[in-house]
Parts: structure tokens; C-alpha cells; sequence
């Protein structure tokens, strides 16, 4: 029996490969998924919401975005089409996502715009204007803390980050956590059990 996980680094399991077309904003989106990446079957729910309630951003928008625990690129290409000024770097610990990820901003001729990496790959110099996640609630609350703990301190002044968690995996946890470690966040939305937070740093009051 494979224990491979969606956020195992590199999946073992053969490849099965297929679609999943999904619609924000007016555009519609049919992007390449795979056996052993987040949600292959269909647009995560909480992603749907996250992708609904948050704002996205203006057409004219530049800066540098982060997708963190990108999948194979619903967000990084949602956020990269909605902002053809922006760059977006889209990271995941899963090799066959960014794979998938590079296929699909490829396809969509977001290429140039879309960095797909791993997350020591993202030079350490670079904040980020965005922070966009819907995060990994399987790895344990100790590693998703840890994981926030390293990009969340990446957001540029006057930054924002849009985060979806369902409120059964901790969303309200994950809430008042980042409230003690100092951020402001504001629950934006809360549907079919997910947490849209806006979170801000304390210098955007
Ligand atoms: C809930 S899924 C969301 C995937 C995608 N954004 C979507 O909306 O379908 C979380 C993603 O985080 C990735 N992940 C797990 N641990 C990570 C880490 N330490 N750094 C970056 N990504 C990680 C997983 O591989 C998974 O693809």
C-alpha cells in the first residue's frame, strides 16, 4: 500500500493525469492535475471560497505575490491572470505540483510571470506585496506554524496575506495564533466551514 500523501516531496505512485476547469471572476480556467497532488479531483472547496471572498487583485496591480503551497497553480494562476503586471511565486514542497504548476502557467501563457519553486529556492531577499494560501492542514498544527513562522515575516509593509482554513482543521486556532503572534486579522468570510482571514502586519493599521 502507498503512504504516499499529497505533501509528500516526490509522489511514488504512477500518474494519473486529468483536468479541472473552474471559473473566478468571469474567466475560466482549465488547468492539468495529477494523482498525488492536493485535491486532483475537482477545485478544492476551500480554494473556491478563498478565490470568492477574498479581494483579488486590481488588474493594474505590480508587485510580487506568494502562493504558498501552491498545488498544481489554481491560486499562482488565478492571481497572475487577474494581474498581468504582477509576479507570482508558487511554492510547494511537492515536486509532481510544481510540475504541474509550470505546465499549467505555461499553458496559460503566464510563464514569464508564474516562478515556480521549492521553498528554499525563493531567493531570501524577496518580500512580497501578496501572500496567498490555502495551507497545509495535514502536516500538524506544530508544522504548520513553522511554515507560516517562515513567510509570513516575508510580508512587504503594507502587505497583505489571504488565508483559507476550515474551521474544523483549526481555523479558529490558526486565527487567534496569528492574533498573539502580533498580526491583525480580520475574518472576512466564513463559509461552508472555511476561514477566509485577512491578515495584516501592524504596521498597515
Ligand atoms: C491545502 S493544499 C493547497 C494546494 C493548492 N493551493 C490548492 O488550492 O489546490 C496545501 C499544499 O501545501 C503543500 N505543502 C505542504 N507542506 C509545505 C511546505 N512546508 N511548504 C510549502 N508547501 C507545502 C502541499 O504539498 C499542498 O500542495
Amino acid at each position: 500500500m502507498s503512504a504516499d500523501h499529497y505533501f509528500t516531496a516526490e509522489p511514488g505512485a504512477p500518474i494519473r493525469r486529468s483536468e479541472i476547469e473552474f471559473t473566478v471572476a468571469g474567466r475560466n480556467y482549465r488547468l492539468a492535475v495529477a494523482s498525488g497532488v492536493f485535491s486532483a479531483g475537482r477545485l478544492d472547496p476551500g480554494t473556491a471560497v478563498l478565490l470568492r471572498k477574498a479581494t483579488l487583485p486590481e488588474a493594474g496591480a505590480e508587485g510580487t505575490f506568494l502562493d504558498l503551497g501552491c498545488g498544481y497553480g489554481p491560486i499562482a494562476c488565478v492571481l497572475a491572470s487577474q494581474a498581468p503586471r504582477a509576479t507570482v511565486h508558487a511554492v510547494d514542497v511537492n515536486s509532481r505540483a510544481r510540475e504541474l504548476t509550470t505546465e499549467n502557467a505555461a499553458t496559460l501563457g503566464l510563464a514569464g510571470r508564474i516562478r515556480v519553486a521549492a521553498p528554499d529556492e525563493v531567493p531570501d531577499d524577496v518580500t512580497f506585496d501578496e501572500i496567498w494560501s490555502n495551507p497545509p492542514t495535514h502536516v500538524g498544527k506544530a508544522e504548520l506554524h513553522a511554515i507560516l513562522q517562515q513567510w509570513m515575516p516575508r510580508l512587504a509593509p503594507g502587505g497583505v496575506a489571504w488565508l483559507v482554513i476550515n474551521r474544523n482543521l483549526g481555523g479558529d486556532s490558526l486565527h487567534a495564533w496569528l492574533v498573539a503572534g502580533g498580526w491583525n486579522v480580520e475574518r472576512v468570510a466564513s463559509q461552508k466551514g472555511f476561514r477566509v482571514l485577512r491578515v495584516t502586519g501592524k504596521s498597515a493599521d
